[in-house]
């Protein structure tokens, strides 16, 4: 049985190399946002918090950012880095903890 599992984990990995979805990802993903917005997203000031914040509201800004409709100082940079579903998981998981 686990080992059941184990070959199901391998073969879902290998089938989705850009697992956006997949929370370890997402995790890392969002690690990267730690520097300036907080660990987990929770600001110690001076910067905006991203745990709590909403989805919709997270996911356009970054699109704006990106499309260079929001001026910004390093966020235009920063959000460029990343797909729309690469955003949209980073949306879910922020907006889905408490600040
Ligand atoms: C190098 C520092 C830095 C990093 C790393 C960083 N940000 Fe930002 N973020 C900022 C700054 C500064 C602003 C204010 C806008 C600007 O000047 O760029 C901002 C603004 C934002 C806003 C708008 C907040 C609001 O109140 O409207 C969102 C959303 C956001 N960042 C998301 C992210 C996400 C998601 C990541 C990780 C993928 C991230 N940021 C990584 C510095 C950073």
């Amino acid at each position: 049985m686990v080992l059941r599992s184990l070959v199901f984990v391998l073969a879902l990995g290998g089938a989705a190399p850009v697992c956006a979805q997949d929370t370890n990802h997402t995790r890392l993903l969002a690690s990267n946002c730690a520097n300036c917005h907080g660990t987990d997203g929770r600001s110690q000031g001076g910067m905006p918090s991203l745990s709590g914040m909403a989805k919709p509201y997270i996911v356009q800004q970054m699109q704006e950012f990106k499309a260079g409709k929001r001026t910004a100082t390093i966020m235009h940079q920063i959000s460029k880095g990343y797909t729309d579903a690469e955003i949209d998981a980073l949306a879910a998981y922020f907006s889905s903890l408490k600040n």
